[in-house]
């Protein structure tokens, strides 16, 4: 008798285990998850980054940058905030991030504002995905809602940001496998690239595109050419949209269908393929874009987010507790 009582009870205790322990690792990100822990959050980072952005707008872009190198490589866990030390190896100097990414210094001050706000409460990942979306708004870009809840790694993978992260010189095919990869769709994909309305690019990423590639306006290519010599200039930039460098708008699409996209893989998106009449689409219709833009924003910021008791609250986003 006893066993018949006891037994039936083994499986659902496990069951409720496998429930419970399951929930706690797919925790879903929730929009309000600091609601009382950190109630002021939201408001400091605004104004952390209205300082930052005052100083000097291409920050914005620099940090949306830093959000997406984040989110591609093992999921949005702040691992590229980690510095490199003797024992430890990160991110930041991974080919696509040396000498390249930025903005770590503006998130250093928010995480500071915000510990002594509410100190071992807020992610370096939360405030990257925080202060992301105010810069997109305050150049001008569509808001959203931003789901949190994101907990930090204690790892890091110089070789998944090097295999991970898609190169300019990628064809459409590659970038669609890429995003495909992380689980966004080819909207995402086009509606993502739209980022490069703002910031800078370095020769380097784009020289082959002007000396090399025919599907460019020749008046572009001649005038990014004054600027990025054949060999030399690495480091020489020019703005990623070339009409309004330092608005969020659709200009960049705009451009892609008179044929000046910077990167090989911008134009990558307009070369008569399937994104073809998307990017159509978007170049005559800002809204459209608005719209798919911080749809895909959000997406991509719930790639594989560390919850529940994964990870950790990071208390300098530079370093492993
Ligand atoms: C589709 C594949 C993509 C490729 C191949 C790509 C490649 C690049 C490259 C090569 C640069 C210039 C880096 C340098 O000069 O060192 C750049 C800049 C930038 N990218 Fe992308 N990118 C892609 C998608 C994205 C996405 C999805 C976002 C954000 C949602 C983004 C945001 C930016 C921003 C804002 C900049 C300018 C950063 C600054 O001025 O500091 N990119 N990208």
């Amino acid at each position: 008798m006893a066993s018949r009582v006891v037994f039936p009870c083994f499986p659902v205790s496990i069951l409720l285990v496998l429930l419970l322990s399951s929930s706690a690792a797919n925790a879903q990100l929730s929009t309000n998850f600091y609601a009382r822990t950190c109630p002021r959050l939201e408001i400091i980072v605004r104004n952390a980054m209205i300082q930052a952005v005052r100083r000097e707008t291409r920050i914005a872009a620099s940090i949306l940058r830093l959000f997406f190198h984040d989110c591609f490589v093992n999921g949005c866990d702040a691992s590229i905030l980690l510095d490199d030390t003797p024992t430890f190896t990160g991110e930041k100097n991974a080919l696509p991030n040396q000498n390249s990414v930025r903005g770590f210094e503006v998130i250093d001050a928010i995480k500071a504002n915000v510990e002594s706000a509410c100190n071992a409460t807020v992610s370096c990942a939360d405030i990257l995905a925080l202060a992301t979306r105010v810069g997109v708004v305050l150049l001008g870009g569509p808001s959203w809602q931003v789901p949190l809840g994101r907990r930090d790694a204690r790892t890091a993978s110089l070789s998944a940001a090097n295999s991970q992260i898609p190169p300019p010189f990628a064809n459409l095919t590659a970038l669609i496998s890429s995003f495909a990869s992380k689980g966004l769709n080819t909207r995402d994909l086009t509606a993502l690239s739209g980022a490069h309305t703002i910031g800078l690019a370095r020769c380097t990423t784009f020289r082959g595109h002007i000396y090399n590639d025919t599907n460019i306006d020749p008046t572009f290519a001649a005038t990014r050419r004054a600027n990025c010599p054949v060999s030399g200039g690495d480091n020489n930039l020019a703005p990623l949209d070339i009409q309004t460098p330092t608005r969020f708008n659709n200009d960049y699409y705009r451009n892609l269908l008179v044929r000046r996209g910077l990167l090989h893989s911008d134009q990558e998106l307009f070369n008569g393929g399937s994104q073809d009449s998307l990017v159509r689409t978007y170049a005559t219709n800002p809204i459209a874009f608005a719209n798919d833009f911080a749809a895909a924003m959000v997406r991509m910021g719930n790639i594989s987010p560390l919850t529940g008791t994964n990870g950790e609250i990071r208390r300098n986003c530079r370093v492993v507790n």
